[in-house]
């Protein structure tokens, strides 16, 4: 499975990148917003640093515009991945752009039918949010598995890409489902390290290599 990091936040992608972990990054309007930065700058770095794909949003609802602004996104960079929202227009664009080249990210998905959609549509990733959907009481790993087996049943080659991840048992799921791709926040990554008998243990060896080396004193 690919291990994405869902910020725009430059610090935290090196920070991430530098563990030798990371496959991609994916952006969102909102993400983009938090930092402060202009747009095509903020993507051009992100790209200096993360060789892999790169998901950077459209904002605009209608085919005609998405696709425009989607070329250009796709022109920053070889490795930028166009995130197109799920919406009718959205599919226009998708097909459009990959009929020129351009790879994209479809996202806001919470359903498998949009999923299908999408994948008929020609898209190179499916994002289904699981967090948004577990917060109103659906299960949004059902969903990741719906479109795991569907996609394997008719052979799309669009990649599951598991969006709205929130904590690390999400990730060991999205792994046992075979999922292609997980994105994740820092903080989701940083968990995935970490285990209290790990940190016991290391403390252990190292008091007792501290006591072995006294001793020969
Ligand atoms: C995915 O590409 C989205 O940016 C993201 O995973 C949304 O997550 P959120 O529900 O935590 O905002």
């Amino acid at each position: 499975m690919k291990f994405f990091i869902d910020t725009a936040s430059i610090s935290e992608i090196r920070e991430a990148a530098s563990m030798g972990i990371l496959d991609g990054v994916t952006t969102n309007p909102s993400l983009v917003a938090k930092e402060g930065k202009e747009f095509r700058a903020l993507l051009k770095e992100i790209c200096e640093i993360v060789n892999g794909d790169i998901s950077a949003e459209v904002v605009s609802i209608t085919a005609d515009e998405m696709i425009k602004e989607g070329k250009d996104l796709a022109s920053i960079h070889k490795n930028i991945v166009v995130k197109i929202p799920l919406i009718k227009e959205g599919l226009k664009a998708v097909k459009t752009l990959k009929a020129e080249g351009v790879r994209s990210n479809v996202t806001l998905c919470f359903s498998p039918n949009q999923a299908l959609m999408a994948a008929k549509a020609g898209a190179y990733i499916i994002s289904p949010f699981i967090g948004r959907l577990d917060d109103i009481s659906h299960s949004g790993m059902d969903l990741i598995q719906q479109i795991v087996t569907i996609y394997k049943n008719y052979d799309f080659d669009t990649q599951v890409l598991v969006a709205s991840v929130r904590h690390p048992m999400h990730v060991v799921e999205a792994a046992m489902i075979g999922a292609d791709i997980c994105t994740m926040p820092f903080k989701v990554i940083d968990q995935l390290i970490r285990h209290p008998l790990t940190d016991i243990g290391l403390e252990k060896f190292l008091s007792d290599w501290k006591k072995g080396q006294q001793s020969k004193k």
